[in-house]
């Protein structure tokens, strides 16, 4: 024993060695400044894009925010919401949770083309997605967060896909739980990157069964409060309508990216059944109060979120590819 000791000891701390750099390799494949020395001016050419479209139109932020979240639950962060469909292949981003709602598209690639300028076949449009969310969220809502960048863009994008991973607008909060839980995210991220509907609007055929025709009992959703469901009612027509218009998600401060989300639970005054339900809920509800309570906790946990949330399944290294155009695989 004693004088083994000495000569396994070398043997073991190599092994030891061994096993921490391998598991380090694993994790650390995305990193804050991947592009520093490839492409030192891509977080500068994409933040002054993200910014010029936000100056012209506020609901951009909420376009991209949201289309980095819907690129994400499908597929990994992989860009696979901005590809096209092809004959024979709906594409994510022409699946009903997307199309006609997502918007954003033109931003992502004009922060590309000028890239492709700078740098050729270097910044992937995975990582410009989530740079642009990064973007929107210091933009509309003073949340500055460091992006850890380095993903690679998929080839592949099926429409179907997008009804299997993203969560429907009348889930409960224990399917949200789990749903989120699926793709390694805890019921407080869920809670906390709800907070993303402070900005931004629905169509409102994604909720008007609240308003018209709830259940068999009450035709309005009795945890709406009434005057808010007859001002939605008076912007949103009875089903079956052809005609779609949206309302914003947050009516007290439409275009900026706070807590008053969290308020508006509290008052009953959610959109979609699964904003309310985070109130409702025994399982989430002290988490809407504490959001509501503390509004610089909340935008730290948002963007802490965003970061856990843009780790989602990411190719790296060697898999998939850095697109030339956003819209085509190459
Ligand atoms: C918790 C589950 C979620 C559900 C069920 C959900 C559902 C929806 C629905 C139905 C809309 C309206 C789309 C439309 O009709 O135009 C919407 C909009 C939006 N969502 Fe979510 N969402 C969820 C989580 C998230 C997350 C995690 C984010 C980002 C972190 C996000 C960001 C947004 C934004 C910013 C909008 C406004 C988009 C715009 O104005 O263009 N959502 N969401
Ligand atoms: C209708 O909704 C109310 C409120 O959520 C509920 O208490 C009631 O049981 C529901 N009735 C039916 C018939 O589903």
């Amino acid at each position: 024993m004693d004088i083994n000791t000495p000569r396994l000891l070398p043997i073991i701390s190599t092994l030891v060695l061994i096993l921490v750099s391998v598991s380090s390799f694993a994790s650390a494949s995305l990193k804050v400044g991947f592009y520093a020395s490839t492409c030192p001016s891509a977080e500068e050419i994409v933040r002054s894009a993200v910014n010029k479209a936000i100056s012209q139109n506020a609901g951009i932020a909420a376009g991209l925010i949201r289309m980095h979240f819907h690129d994400c639950f499908v597929r990994g962060c992989d860009a696979s919401v901005l590809l096209a469909s092809t004959p024979g292949n709906p594409a994510e981003r022409d699946h009903f949770a997307n199309n006609p709602s997502l918007r954003g598209f033109e931003v992502i690639e004009d922060a590309k083309a000028q890239l492709e300028a700078a740098c050729p076949q270097t910044v992937s449009c995975a990582d410009i997605l989530a740079l642009a969310a990064r973007d929107s969220a210091l933009k509309v809502g003073g949340i500055n967060y460091d992006v850890p960048t380095g993903r690679r863009d998929g080839r592949v994008s099926i429409a179907d896909e997008a009804a299997q991973n993203l969560p429907a607008p009348t889930l409960s909060a224990d399917e949200l739980v789990s749903r989120f839980s699926r793709k390694g995210l805890s019921g407080d991220e869920m809670v906390t990157l709800s907070g993303a509907h402070s900005i931004g609007v629905s169509h409102c055929s994604a909720f008007s069964k609240r308003l018209y025709s709830f259940n068999d009992t009450f035709t309005q959703d009795p945890s709406m409060d009434s005057s808010y469901a007859e001002t939605l009612k008076a912007n949103c027509p009875a089903p079956p309508s052809i005609s779609d218009p949206t309302v914003s998600l947050d009516p007290s401060t439409p275009i900026r990216l706070d807590t008053k989300y969290y308020d508006g639970l509290i008052n009953h005054r959610g959109l979609l059944t699964s904003d309310q339900t985070l109130f409702n809920s025994q399982s989430t509800r002290e988490m809407v109060l504490t959001n509501a309570n503390d509004a610089a906790g909340w935008s730290h946990k948002f963007g802490k979120a965003m970061v856990q949330m843009g780790s989602i399944e990411v190719l790296t290294d060697s898999n998939g590819e850095i697109r030339n155009h956003c819209t085509f695989v190459n």
